[in-house]
């Protein structure tokens, strides 16, 4: 998927750019950090593509970053300008900041150019495991766990399903448990995080104390998360679903939520299904579908 185009602006461009960035960076003269050597094969003038021999100095960031640090590395993929940037300063203030690159792009060891047939996306949004093993283990437990059938391949319904990665970015991560700041932008995000996949229950969760609040932006409203979990998600029918019968008073009764003394059966079967419900409890109502009939073109949804 990843054919190189040649013999275009882009590549040549950004080629020049690498050369002034890797000379600008090896004129910094880090103490600790040897200089770079880079070579360009004679036979090759900087206007004829892209086929850099660097030899990196060092299995560090610094050395990703003499390319990737620079904003106009960008190449031109199926007739679309695609950026190769990577911004140090927002990846220097990510969690992930003091990582080495390689960590997550395990298929990019120091060897140039690139590898292009890679399934390189899936390894960056897989590589996490490596380091949050309490996450993969609970993930593991979820709806969103692929199957993997006999020949280790995946089934494409699965290729829908997310991988961390999917939810979580790339290099703006930010700390998440004990960050106020960390969780209300993923709250913010909620389409980003669940709705785009699940469009049908995004615009259901429409309900004047929780949905209809949170598309508003209202911090306090409920992100689907708070009710549903996030990595061991699970069918509603599963009983050790967050929003199975058995569990809803718990969960309707953490903290932040509702007080627990209010809460019981009585409250949680009479509510729960107008969280999602709202809109399907209006059409299945006949005087709003007869008004529909007649005034269709202005009710809407
Ligand atoms: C000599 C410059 C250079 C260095 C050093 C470099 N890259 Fe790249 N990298 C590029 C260019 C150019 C592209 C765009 C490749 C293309 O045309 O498909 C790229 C693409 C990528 C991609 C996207 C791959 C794709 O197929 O779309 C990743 C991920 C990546 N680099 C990671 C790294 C990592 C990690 C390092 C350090 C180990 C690194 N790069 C070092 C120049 C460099
Ligand atoms: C925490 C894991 C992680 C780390 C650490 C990381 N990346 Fe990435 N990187 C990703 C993921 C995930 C993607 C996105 C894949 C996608 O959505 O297509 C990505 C995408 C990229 C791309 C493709 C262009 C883009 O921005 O989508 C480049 C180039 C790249 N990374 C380079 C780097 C470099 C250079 C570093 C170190 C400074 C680095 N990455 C560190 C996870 C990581
Ligand atoms: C379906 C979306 C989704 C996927 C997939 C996902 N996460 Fe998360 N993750 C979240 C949400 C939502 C939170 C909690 C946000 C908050 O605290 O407000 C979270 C929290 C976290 C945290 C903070 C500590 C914690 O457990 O709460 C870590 C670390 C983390 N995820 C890593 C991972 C890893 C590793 C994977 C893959 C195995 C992964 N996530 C897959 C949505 C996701
Ligand atoms: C090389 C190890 C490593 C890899 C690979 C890695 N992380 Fe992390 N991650 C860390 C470290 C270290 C921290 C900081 C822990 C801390 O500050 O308590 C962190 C923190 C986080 C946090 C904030 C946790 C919290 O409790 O607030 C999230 C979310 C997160 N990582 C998600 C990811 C995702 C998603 C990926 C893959 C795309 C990933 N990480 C890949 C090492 C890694
Ligand atoms: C990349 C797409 C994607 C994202 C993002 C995503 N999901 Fe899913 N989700 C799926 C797929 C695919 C299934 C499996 C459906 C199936 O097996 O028929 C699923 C299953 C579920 C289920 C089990 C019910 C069912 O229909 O099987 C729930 C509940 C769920 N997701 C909620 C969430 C929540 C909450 C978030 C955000 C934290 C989220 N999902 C993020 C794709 C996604
Ligand atoms: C206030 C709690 C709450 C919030 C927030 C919430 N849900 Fe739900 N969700 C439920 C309950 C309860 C059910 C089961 C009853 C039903 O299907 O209406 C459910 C059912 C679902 C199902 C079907 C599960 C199955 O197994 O059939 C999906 C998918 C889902 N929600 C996704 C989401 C998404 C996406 C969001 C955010 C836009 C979200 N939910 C927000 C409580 C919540």
């Amino acid at each position: 998927m990843t054919t190189r185009a040649r013999g275009n602006w882009g590549p040549a461009r950004a080629f020049a750019l690498c050369l002034v960035a890797v000379a600008a960076w090896a004129g910094t003269a880090h103490a600790q950090t040897p200089s770079l050597v880079a070579t360009v094969p004679a036979s090759r003038s900087a206007t004829s593509g892209y086929d850099l021999d660097f030899t990196l100095p060092t299995q560090s960031k610094s050395g990703c970053l003499v390319c990737h640090g620079d904003p106009d590395l960008v190449r031109l993929k199926a007739g679309k300008i695609t950026s190769y940037y990577v911004a140090p300063d927002e990846y220097g203030s990510s969690v992930h900041g003091k990582e080495q690159c390689v960590a997550c792009h395990l298929d990019f060891a120091y060897k140039l150019p690139h590898d292009t047939d890679v399934a390189w996306q899936v390894t960056a949004k897989t590589a996490c495991r490596n380091c949050h093993d309490e996450q993969f283990v609970a993930f593991g437990k979820g709806a969103h766990q692929r199957a993997v059938d006999a020949t280790g391949t995946r089934a494409s319904v699965e290729e829908s399903k997310p991988l961390c990665g999917d939810c979580h970015g790339s290099h703006a991560i930010q700390k998440l448990t004990e960050s106020k700041a960390g969780q209300a932008a993923m709250h913010a995000s909620g389409w980003e995080v669940c709705g785009r996949c699940h469009q049908d229950y995004w615009d259901s969760y429409d309900d004047y104390y929780h949905g209809a609040a949170y598309k508003r932006g209202a911090e306090d409203a409920p992100a689907c998360w708070d009710c549903h979990g996030w990595h061991d998600i699970l069918p509603a029918k599963d009983r050790k679903s967050r929003v199975s019968e058995a569990n809803l008073v718990e969960t309707c009764g953490q903290e932040g939520c509702h007080k627990r003394s209010t809460v019981d059966e009585d409250f949680v079967s009479s509510y729960k299904d107008a969280i999602h419900g709202k809109r399907q409890a209006k059409q299945d109502n006949p005087v709003y579908r007869l008004l529909r009939k007649l005034f269709g073109f202005v009710l809407k949804g």
